[in-house]
């Protein structure tokens, strides 16, 4: 089965065939909401809101854990995570998607390892590319032969949110390399890593982030950019999934 993990502007999925409700418990308690399987583009398919139903957790309070256990339980041998974030860099405009290929992580106080002392030994896994190159160029493949403008690279900044950053924040993770902030890629690409999920993200520029664009940031502009965005990612998405599905 294929995993999407899916954040603001996209909590349901449309054309799910043969649609079903999993509740799996897991030993980090529950997910952020029931996994909806069924089958998409003939593709098997677990699809979980990642802020709930009704968009209710905040970035930091999303069990993260549970999240990737539950759907590892339903089955799921690949995820592509759906992320809205803000463009820092040149040609990060909203309504883009961007592939991006490595992150910085500025969020703290998560759970974010299954590597927690306890029973499990601690592992220290390899994170030098934290997305799945595979996924990652299937997902690119699509929107090329789909004829989007999607930004091929990129460097995904996490910050912890939920207040969007200071003008000065942005301009330090542009030194950093940064070219997108979202609030929710990690500890989400850690914890797949750590359970030899591959993952990639499919993430959709909502905004210019502080101080880039003119004015404030509002919830208005953010929600027209990502309904054009997320018609595109629903676009790859459904042109990726065979591909994505025969892969090894
Ligand atoms: N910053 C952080 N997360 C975001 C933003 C932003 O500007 N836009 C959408 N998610």
């Amino acid at each position: 089965m294929i995993g999407i993990i899916a954040g603001t502007g996209l909590e349901e999925i449309e054309g799910l065939q043969a649609r079903r409700e999993l509740q799996i418990a897991t030993p980090y308690g529950p997910p952020s909401a029931p996994i909806r399987a069924g089958e998409l583009a003939g593709v098997p398919l677990a699809f979980l809101a990642r802020h709930g139903r009704g968009h209710a957790l905040p970035p930091h309070r999303i069990n993260y854990r549970a999240n990737l256990f539950a759907l590892k339980q339903a089955g799921v041998r690949r995820i592509v995570a759906v992320a809205a974030v803000g463009g820092i860099t040149t040609g990060m405009r909203p309504g883009r998607l961007v592939f991006p290929s490595q992150l910085v992580d500025y969020t703290w106080g998560r759970d974010h390892t299954y590597a927690d002392g306890g029973e499990r030994p601690v592992v220290h896994v390899d994170f030098t590319d934290p997305y799945c190159e595979g996924t990652r160029g299937m997902l690119i493949d699509a929107a090329i032969a789909t004829g989007i403008d999607a930004a091929c690279d990129g460097v995904y900044g996490a910050t912890q949110g939920p207040r969007l950053e200071t003008a000065a924040e942005i301009t330090r993770m542009e030194r950093d390399g940064c070219d997108i902030v979202g609030m929710t890629g990690m500890p989400e690409a850690a914890l797949a890593r750590e359970l030899a999920i591959p993952y990639a993200c499919c993430a959709v520029v909502a905004n210019w982030a502080a101080g880039r664009g003119a004015g404030p940031i509002t919830m208005e502009a953010i929600t027209a950019a990502l309904a054009g965005g997320t018609a595109d990612v629903m676009r790859v998405l459904v042109r990726a999934l065979p591909s994505l599905h025969a892969m090894p």
